[in-house]
């Protein structure tokens, strides 16, 4: 036990279904149909033994006081100072009185209805309020009746949660779930009959009434990447007290801005009583105004306010869809690989189906620094297309492989595509990070098959390109080979 749960522990909530060993109260509800009995209070030991006369009466409406015993009733047993009802009835409601020389006692009995389609009768239950997070135990027992108990059953709602044949019992610290009705039945046999007596809990568990310091989920300020024209949705969630409030707080200096709404305010309630709010604040067709203004979101309390707030700032544009890697130094034999990232590529993907790819060869001019150049370049694409082939890992484009997929794999930021130009048998030159590429964004390229626009090469590509708002257009037709001479 930690020193936090002590105090808690201290608050110890019982519950147990016992019965006192006197009967004190001088009135009395009890149900139809149970085992039932009256003991007088100031009876000692050797009260019971004696054998001064002791008398049971019972008077009901207007009828006079009769003296009970056991012939008047065989559901009526006299032990000592104890009245037993094997089983109490409706016709058993009345006042009852007790007499041993000049000590006397007095009881009222009523006697209710059993509420035949429930296993409790609502009238007969002991409601209790707990506090959530505070110790609940529930413990059946009844020390009356304790020798002759043949077992206990636990109820909660009337589904069995325990059977016993001792005293089942329930130890936890509350929760919202634990609230119910919570039905200790006890089974017990009386001259070759079985009875059975029930007590019912009501329990109510309540949130906790200590209040928490409300907190805003997230961190305190947010930057949020925005396209012009475009609608955003900000999220502002808090855990709070039931009486907290969230709100958002914006500048509207020209007047309230008709393209910001704040929508409806969602609540759940947690386990331990207090409260999840998120509140969304919307705001549609995005205007320069909208950006690099704070758009603050507060929860407030009695114990203080917490407070975050964002910002809309411009998407950097990406200038290409892809960045187009392959092998630069053309010996002969890789002349094919060549042609096909300089010519093949840029025809289908550019002139086709209207992309624009960053072909280091072609775009860049010459001099500078081209680690640095090639970075940024692959910064400012949504792709990187590598063309694999044995003789790809010259030093150059390695760097362009690792700075890409550094940034594909560790910041997520870009997507590659690895093209298989010609069969790859050995992958062990390959940094281990392109290993872990999913086997879906590898395409194959087959001279022979993969031609045609509409070959499952080009088909699967555009797949794994960005999508695009504008249609290729339809006069190009999809037959069309690709190279006009092979
Ligand atoms: C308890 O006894 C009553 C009759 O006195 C009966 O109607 C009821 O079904 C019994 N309850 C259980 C759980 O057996
Ligand atoms: C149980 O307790 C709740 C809360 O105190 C109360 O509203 C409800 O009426 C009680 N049920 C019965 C049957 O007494
Ligand atoms: C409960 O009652 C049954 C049937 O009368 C009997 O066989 C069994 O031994 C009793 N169990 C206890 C624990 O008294
Ligand atoms: C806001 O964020 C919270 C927590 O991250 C989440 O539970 C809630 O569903 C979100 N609301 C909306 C409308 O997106
Ligand atoms: C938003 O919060 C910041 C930091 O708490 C504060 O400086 C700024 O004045 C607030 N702006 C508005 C419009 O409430």
């Amino acid at each position: 036990m930690n020193c936090r749960e002590l105090p808690l522990t201290l608050w110890v909530l019982i519950f147990v279904s016992t019965t006192e060993s006197c009967t004190s109260r001088p009135h009395i509800t009890v149900v139809e149909g149970e085992p039932f009995y009256l003991k007088y209070c100031s009876c000692s030991p050797a009260h019971e033994i004696e054998t001064t006369t002791k008398n049971w009466y019972k008077s009901s409406g207007s009828q006079e006081r009769v003296e009970l015993n056991p012939r008047s009733s065989s559901r009526i047993a006299l032990h000592g100072c104890v009245l037993e009802f094997w089983p109490v009835e409706l016709n058993d409601t009345g006042s009852y009185s007790f007499q041993m020389a000049n000590y006397t006692q007095k009881w009222k009995l009523n006697v209710i209805r059993r509420n035949k389609h429930s296993c409790f009768t609502e009238r007969q239950v002991t409601s209790k309020t707990v506090e959530v997070k505070k110790f609940l135990q529930i413990t059946c027992e009844n020390s009356y009746y304790q020798t002759l108990v043949n077992s206990t059953s636990l109820y909660k709602n009337c589904k069995k949660l325990l059977e016993n044949n001792k005293n089942p019992m329930i130890k936890k610290n509350a929760e919202l779930e634990d609230q119910g009705y919570y039905s200790c039945v006890h089974f017990l046999h009386h001259n070759g009959k079985l009875f059975n007596i029930t007590k019912t809990f009501n329990i109510t568990i309540v949130e906790d009434r200590s209040n928490i310091v409300p907190v805003l989920l997230g961190p305190k300020l947010n930057h949020v990447a925005v396209e012009l024209g475009k609608d955003v949705r900000l999220n502002c969630s808090a855990l709070l007290n039931e009486e907290d409030v969230v709100y958002w707080m914006f500048g509207e200096e020209n007047g309230s801005d008709p393209n910001i709404h704040e929508e409806k305010e969602i609540r759940i309630m947690t386990s331990e009583g207090k409260w999840h709010a998120s509140k969304v604040l919307r705001i549609e067709n995005i205007g320069e105004n909208n950006l690099n203004v704070l758009y603050n979101c507060t929860v407030a309390s009695t114990g203080g306010t917490d407070t975050k707030s964002f910002i809309l700032v411009r998407k950097d544009g990406k200038t290409y869809d892809a960045f187009v890697s392959y092998l630069k130094e053309c010996r002969p034999e890789n002349g094919e690989e060549h042609t096909f990232a300089v010519e093949i590529l840029p025809r289908v993907l550019e002139k086709h189906f209207g992309y624009k790819l960053c072909i280091f060869e072609r775009d860049v001019v010459p001099g500078g620094a081209v680690v640095d150049e090639i970075h940024s370049l692959i910064e400012k694409s949504r792709r990187l297309i590598i063309v694999l082939s044995k003789s790809y890992m010259s030093n150059e484009v390695r760097y362009e492989l690792e700075s890409g997929l550094h940034e594909a794999l560790v910041e997520r930021k870009i997507k590659v595509i690895l093209i298989e130009f010609t069969p790859v048998t050995d992958f062990t030159f390959l940094p281990q990070s392109l290993k872990l590429l999913k086997s879906h964004r590898v395409l194959k390229w087959k001279a022979d098959k993969s031609l045609s626009y509409n070959s499952r090469f080009w088909k699967n590509l555009l797949y794994l390109m960005p999508a695009k708002a504008v249609k290729p257009g339809r006069d190009e037709s999809e037959v069309l080979p690709v190279l006009s001479e092979s």
